[in-house]
């Protein structure tokens, strides 16, 4: 299949140039002559390579391209500016926007053709890479005790029983209430590894402190000795578990708690979904909207965060979803209903909910969502990793 190529200009006649030029080298062209119609085409059409053009009226290429890098789902095309503008200011104005080339025009054919083939193997070669690296997802609630620890076991859970090499994680030194509700009484394999330098955190390491759920789910645990949650260690050396992790399963949980703290600051963004955890009560809402906020400041594009709403108590006075998505100006997720008994039930069973009555309503709608989880993440990589 030939490599597919979006270029974007509002000069026709500069897009019916390259173009040519493009598909006479073999590539596949699709064109846009505006700021907001490449960024949906680049969205519904994903290519493998885009030329970008500066000067446009509705929105500048500068302006596209961080658009572009917000986005999950376009974050890691590659991008070429082509523009008539010739300052090194220019120039480091688009790198900055996250461009990974620079090209002036005019531009000899042969140099346009030579850049793009280039920019392309370099390209393949990443995905190549990548393929076989692990997706990570994030569960942070809007506050305490909201269920965030339940989704993000069920969420492993629920893509392990899906096949998928799933592991869940606990970032939460000294109150891992995941290990107890998998009947691990004392699990510290996360402070283990923490504690370790960053050079020395590989695969292997974290490898001999993963607990293994009599189900066969992976899980590297944090205790609940009150004590644990005064360890200290340099973030570089969670960063390094988590990107070990990757290369352990093919999906990664992490329960990071509640909390805004430097760690979880820093964690989100390793990230490649984040999935806030709510109830439907006014003061949690609030401080989800903060939160989202929050997130959003930090660089987070809309498509990397997910809202769901966990009812833990089987009552009418709460507020309506419509209400709550209104609030928070954002589109639910997921909608878990109340189930306390078969809740209590699965932990006294040291087991996760879907696992212990998968057929149960609360369980069906953790499965869905650990479903659109695996789908959503597959798509966001563009359909460059490995099925
Ligand atoms: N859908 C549900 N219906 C009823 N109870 C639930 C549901 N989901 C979770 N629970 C229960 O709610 C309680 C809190 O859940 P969980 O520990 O997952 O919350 P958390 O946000 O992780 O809490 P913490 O802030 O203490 O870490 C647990 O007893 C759990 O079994
Ligand atoms: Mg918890």
């Amino acid at each position: 299949m030939p490599e597919k190529i979006l270029i974007v200009d509002d000069d026709i006649d500069s897009l019916k140039l390259i173009g040519l030029m493009l598909q006479r080298h073999g590539y596949e062209i699709i064109a846009a002559n505006a700021g907001n119609q490449a960024l949906s085409k680049a969205i519904s059409d994903p290519p493998d390579l885009i030329i970008l053009d500066i000067m446009m009226p509705d929105m500048d290429g500068y302006e596209v391209c961080r658009r572009l890098r917000a986005n999950a789902d376009t974050r890691s095309i590659p991008i070429i500016m082509f523009t008539a503008k010739t300052l090194v200011d220019d120039k480091v104005a688009g790198f900055e926007a996250g461009a990974d080339d620079y090209l002036t025009k005019p531009t000899h054919p042969a140099e346009l053709a030579s850049r793009v083939k280039a920019i392309l193997a370099r390209s393949a070669g990443q995905r190549r890479a990548e393929v076989g690296k692990g997706m990570t997802i994030g569960v942070i609630g809007a506050k305490g005790g909201v269920g965030t620890t339940t989704i993000a076991l069920n969420l492993a859970a629920g893509l392990f029983i899906a096949g998928e090499n799933a592991l869940a994680a606990d970032f939460r030194l000294g109150s891992g209430s995941m290990g107890l509700s998998l009947g691990f009484e004392n699990a510290t394999g996360m402070a283990n590894i923490l504690t370790k330098p960053a050079g020395e955190i590989r695969p292997s390491t974290i490898e001999s402190e993963i607990s293994t759920h009599p189900s066969g789910l992976r899980t590297l645990l944090s205790s609940s000795r009150p004590k644990e949650a005064q360890v200290r260690y340099p973030i570089e050396s969670a960063v390094a578990v988590i990107s070990s992790l990757r290369t352990l399963s093919k999906q990664s949980v992490f329960d990071l708690g509640y909390g805004y703290d430097d760690i979880v600051s820093r964690l989100q963004r390793e990230m490649d979904r984040l999935i806030v955890v709510v109830e439907p009560y006014d003061v949690t809402l609030k401080m989800a909207r903060r939160l989202l906020q929050e997130l959003e400041i930090s660089g987070n594009d809309d498509s990397r965060i997910h809202l769901v709403v966990v009812n833990r108590s089987q009552s009418n006075i709460q507020t309506p979803w419509n209400e709550v998505e209104h609030m928070l100006g954002k589109e639910l997720r997921a909608i878990i209903s109340a189930a306390p008994e078969v809740a209590y039930q699965a932990a006294r069973a040291a087991s996760p909910i879907v696992m212990y009555q998968p057929n149960h309503i609360v369980s069906n709608q953790l499965i869905k969502l650990a479903e659109d989880m695996s789908v959503t993440v597959r798509t966001t990589a563009g359909g460059h990793m490995a099925p």
